[in-house]
């Protein structure tokens, strides 16, 4: 039976990732309807998908039986609000990253999820990416067997670049109004007004690395945040943490680059692991994994090759949110997971304010 999704925001996400990845996985799904708050928008992006059942707001959907499972992509601070209204209303769901701006908002949706017996899996990409998946086997088993000592540190390199790979797939744009957003935001309760705009630059993009990093290492709740140097602008600098028992770096900051300017490398006793992300965009390209084996009578290095490595990770992304609506898997970026991070980009932030001689309320 084919999934019947409908769609919540045709911005630019919609229209570069999600919308056609469902078009594409047309043997398990089909795309049923579209709720977009902006007319001519929504009407243009239907017509170039040909989704008849055009909704104005997403609260339509609740009231349409049809609709299997829903797919969001909004204002980063109110797409996890929808994902809870979707979820009441008994769809399994997708949100993009962020779930929400802070712990107490994310545990407020997981609150929804819980009650509504349905699943809400957050847009984690990196988790489905082919190399990385790789990467995480690999140091598995360089864990398991021993063989080349232990792991000794982490680093975790993010000085984006570009990241569109100059897709040449259409885009509609619209200077059409979006839907208003509260004034009031729902910040951390500790977070000074001064500090809200860098915190959003610092959250939104390094939630992913976060994630990666925690994910990588299999260390769910066990991390902590040793130090933070952040520059004035409480975006660019490190992270000092500790992250299932091994010291980890995160370098935060930007580069005009050509490509995108990622990297995760992972150091034991006798060698390392290392991936490096590609443009988020370009499609059928997985991380690349490279290891050095520093063993006395075994020196040499060299790249390893997953072997699905022509995939990429917003389709498999999509397949994942598939298989957990037909057969109840847990993805691997479940709602409930993914409050670690925003637990642990809080922490890194009061940290920072601290630092700076921010005062921060309890
Ligand atoms: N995973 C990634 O790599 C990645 C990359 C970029 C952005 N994102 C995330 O994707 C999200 C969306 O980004 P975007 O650039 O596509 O945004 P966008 O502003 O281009 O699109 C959002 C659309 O949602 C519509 N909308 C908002 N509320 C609605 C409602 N209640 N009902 C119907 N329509 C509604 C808006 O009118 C708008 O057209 C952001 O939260 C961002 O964090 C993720």
């Amino acid at each position: 039976m084919s999934i019947s999704i409908a769609y919540v925001g045709c911005g630019y996400m919609a229209q570069r990732v999600h919308l056609p990845n469902i078009c594409d996985l047309s043997d398990r799904c089909h795309l049923a309807a579209i709720a977009e708050t902006r007319p001519h928008l929504r009407e243009q992006v239907c017509n170039s998908f040909t989704v008849s059942k055009r909704y104005a707001h997403h609260s339509e959907i609740a009231e349409d039986d049809s609709i299997d499972a829903v797919a969001i992509s909004g204002h980063f601070a109110m797409q996890g609000e929808i994902a809870a209204d979707m979820l009441r209303a008994g769809k399994h769901v997708f949100v993009e990253k962020p779930l929400g701006i802070s712990a107490a908002q994310c545990e407020a949706i997981i609150a929804a999820e819980q009650a509504s017996r349905k699943t809400l899996m957050v847009g984690y990409m990196k988790r489905y990416d082919a190399g990385n998946h790789l990467l995480r086997k690999t140091l598995r088993d360089w864990r398991a067997s021993g063989d080349y000592g232990l792991p000794t540190f982490m680093r975790n390199h993010g000085f984006c670049g570009t990241w569109d790979a100059a897709v040449d797939r259409p885009f509609i744009t619209s200077e059409e109004a979006p839907p208003e957003i509260p004034t009031a935001l729902p910040f951390p309760s500790w977070l000074p007004e001064s500090h809200h705009g860098s915190y959003l630059d610092y959250i939104q993009q390094y939630t992913h690395n976060v994630n990666l990093m925690r994910w990588l290492l299999d260390a769910d709740d066990d991390w902590e945040v040793l130090h933070t140097h952040l520059d004035d602008h409480g975006c660019g600098g490190v992270a000092l943490l500790r992250i299932g028992g091994i010291r980890a770096s995160l370098e935060s900051g930007s580069l005009a680059y050509h490509a995108w300017d990622e990297h995760t490398q992972i150091y034991f006793e006798g060698g390392w692991l290392k991936t490096d992300a590609p443009p988020l965009l370009l499609r059928n390209v997985s991380a690349t994994v490279e290891y050095y084996d520093g063993r006395e009578g075994h020196r040499g290095s060299g790249s390893l090759i997953p072997d699905n490595s022509w995939t990429w990770s917003y389709r498999e992304e999509m397949r994942a949110f598939l298989d957990m609506i037909e057969h109840g898997t847990k993805p691997e970026s479940s709602a409930s997971d993914t409050l670690q991070d925003m637990r642990m980009l809080e922490a890194i932030y009061r940290d920072h304010c601290r630092r700076i001689g921010v005062e921060v309320t309890a």
